[in-house]
């Protein structure tokens, strides 16, 4: 048990954030949003704005650096008069104090030729269609066998549509960058982002730079959840305003911007068809997908790719269409493609269970698989079944009563659910680089990030225990463009991903020291996309159970969460501490994501009405009760020199369907459309 190494210079606020650089003769921004959900802009006034004293800059279309739309349409700012959603930004005001550039902002007055924005995804849209891919690289469709034709021939069948609302990220620490310009033309940025390294290329793609002429600074980041894994309008916006002032300019996005501008999940509207013997062997499995992107860039979700991994059935089929809408492009939030895929699979095997009466542990252990289904690869290690039997163990699942709604404790009914979880082991190529200093100690470098789970903590650890050194010893730095390139803290795949190059590197260090280090010190660095290119192959996978009891208010319908608890399977666990806080983290998230998390689309305006956390719930502390997770024991040889499998997403992934499943066990009611409010159980 390592407790985060940073913990102490967070507590005390000496961890810089990237608003907090203190550098001299700084200016501020502030964005104007499009106030139409479609349309072009026909002028922009700024001679209210100008006149007000200390407005440095006012930006629009009509007076903008130029720059390279290529790399990511959505940061292309002010570069057309086309608006493609309702709050894109449109202009931005630098001011000496963040009060003038917000206040001149407000006084930007912009005119528009305003068309009626499509803003709502229903599956008969005309505009629908199959991308060629579905994130990252994944076919749209897939199908095996004859899945109609079974699934109208099996003895059981359940055919339900799920659907899952937009929900946005909401890390605690906004978008936020820093950006200063050097005489000699290179940039540098103190950027609140997943990923330095890809910060800076795409960055230099945007302006035209070399990559090295990009230096990007971001040791830590108050969480991202997969928003901060690409950079947003907010880096593009403070290097503008930079670049066009001469002076360095500060933006953090103020969240009542974040909803339009930091990208979301997609909602999505999932039609499950399951066809089963009458024992529950599942012989047909039709997922159907329907999700939205925007008419800036495709964003294709890959949320029945999950369905393709985890039960055996004869005959199958998964399929996504999208419809691009004038709406914000939709991107990565925690888990994506597994956390609404796995939702509606996790719910729509409870049905089967409960049609079937086939025990819901049992009717998933009845249906696992060794071999993966759809691309007939061998799993690495699949421990799912494991993580059932466990979790059932310690939650107390044995003797549970099936029937629905019949366990009242005064005016509360109260009932019990399950859902499986999944998530891929990705890993990515990177480089590191080890030193050994004349004073024995060490220090690793590698631009990798850490967002609030502790990779700076394990890869110290890991580096420790390769160097076989003392953890006081060893040094990691990270968060620095200027450090070997590593790629995001995204797809639960930071630490399997930086911790190979670590070791790679730390061996090749060890094997290079013999006797005195010379006064310069010793370096050693490791590239690992051969190994990473050369894995054999294998379906890689973590796998895990999550339990959860629910009381829910006879009356008005209040649903509480009173235990939760997960059991997962994650090759080696690296660090308890910080592995059990990313379980709990996700499992938390699942809780918001089944009872209160709910982006609301506005038909008419066309924008997302959410504007703060009063009005984009999350769980508080008295919704999180009991929360537990525990790991299996798992050794698994075709990963990585650590043996881990990611812990970051794993989490979220299935636990809205346990609360949903539990709901149901309560009440008998079966809520389809998340979020479960009282409203929709009343
Ligand atoms: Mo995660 S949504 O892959 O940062």
């Amino acid at each position: 048990m390592t407790e985060r190494l940073e913990s102490r210079e967070k507590v005390t606020g000496a961890a810089r954030y990237a608003f907090e650089y203190p550098v001299e003769n700084v200016a501020y921004a502030a964005a104007v949003q499009a106030s139409v959900g479609r349309g072009e802009v026909l002028s922009v006034d700024i001679e209210a704005a100008q006149r007000l004293p200390g407005v440095l800059a006012v930006l629009s279309h009509e007076n903008a650096p130029r720059v390279d739309s290529e790399p990511d349409g959505e940061l292309a700012l002010f570069q057309s008069r086309t608006v493609s959603y309702r709050g894109q930004f449109v202009a931005a005001v630098i001011g000496e104090t963040l009060e003038t550039a917000r206040e001149a902002a407000r006084l930007v007055r912009v005119e528009y030729a305003a068309e009626d924005p499509d803003v709502r995804l229903r599956t008969d849209h005309p505009g629908l269609y199959k991308p060629d891919k579905v994130n990252p690289v994944f076919p749209a469709d897939t199908e095996l066998g004859e899945p109609e034709a079974a699934f109208t021939d099996s003895a059981v069948r359940v055919d339900v549509t799920y659907t899952t609302p937009a929900e946005h990220n909401n890390p605690m620490e906004p978008h936020t960058t820093l950006a200063l310009w050097d005489k000699d033309g290179s940039l540098l940025l103190y950027d609140s982002t997943q990923g330095a390294s890809s910060v800076q290329s795409t960055i230099a793609k945007v302006f035209g730079l070399d990559p090295t002429q990009v230096r990007v600074i971001a040791p830590h980041v108050g969480g991202g959840f997969g928003s901060k894994g690409s950079p947003r309008p907010n880096v593009v916006l403070a290097a503008m305003g930079a670049r066009v002032t001469g002076r360095p300019v500060k933006f953090a996005v103020p969240r009542q911007q974040m909803f339009a501008t930091t990208g979301y999940r997609t909602p999505t509207v999932q039609r499950f068809r399951l066809g089963a013997d009458p024992d529950g062997r599942l012989n047909a499995i039709l997922h159907d997908v329907f999700e939205q992107t925007s008419t800036v860039r495709e964003f294709a979700e890959q949320t029945a790719t999950p369905t393709r991994t985890m039960y055996q059935a004869p005959n199958r089929r998964t399929s996504h269409r999208l419809v691009a809408l004038d709406v914000p492009t939709p991107s990565w939030m925690r888990a994506p493609g597994e956390t609404p895929g796995m939702y509606a699979l996790e719910s729509v095997m409870d049905e089967l269970a409960v049609v079937t009466g086939v025990d819901p542990v049992e009717l998933r252990v009845r249906n696992d698989t060794d071999r993966e289904p759809e691309s007939g690869l061998p799993f690495s290690s699949r421990n799912l079944v494991a993580c059932l039997q466990e979790g059932a163990d310690r939650f107390g699942w044995a003797g549970r009563d099936p029937a629905p709604g019949v366990r009242r404790e005064g005016r509360r009914l109260v009932g019990t659910g399950v859902a499986a979880s999944t998530y891929p082991a990705y890993m990515q190529p990177g480089r590191a680089i080890a030193r050994a200093e004349p004073d024995g100690t060490f220090t690793v470098r590698i631009a990798a990030a850490d967002i609030g789970t502790g990779a700076r903590t394990a890869l110290t650890l890991i580096a420790a225990e390769t160097l076989k050194e003392d953890i006081d010893r060893v040094t990691v730095e990270i968060g620095d463009s200027a450090f070997p390139r590593a790629s995001v803290a995204g797809g639960s795949s930071g630490t399997a991903s930086w911790g190979t190059a670590v070791v790679r590197a730390c061996e090749s260090l060890r094997g290079r020291l013999n006797g005195e280090v010379p006064p310069e010190g010793l370096e050693a660095s490791a590239d690992t996309s051969a190994e990473v290119k050369n894995r054999d192959e294998y379906a890689r996978h973590a796998f895990g159970a999550q339990f959860a009891e629910v009381e829910v208010d006879a009356d008005t319908a209040e649903i509480c969460v009173r235990r939760m608890l997960g059991v997962f399977a994650v090759g080696r666990v690296l660090n308890p501490m910080t592995a059990r806080s990313q379980f709990i983290g996700g499992m938390t998230m699942g809780i918001g994501m089944a009872l209160m998390e709910e982006s609301v689309m506005d038909g008419e305006f066309g924008d997302y009405l959410n504007r703060d956390l009063a009005q984009y719930h999350v769980p508080s502390c008295a919704d999180v009760r009991d929360v537990d997770a525990f790991w299996v024991e798992e050794s698994d040889p075709h990963l990585n020199p650590m043996g881990s499998k990611g812990i970051g997403e794993i989490g979220i992934v299935g636990a809205a369907a346990a609360v949903g499943n539990a709901v149901h066990h309560a009440t008998g009611v079966r809520v389809r459309d998340l979020p479960i409010t009282p409203a929709r159980l009343l």
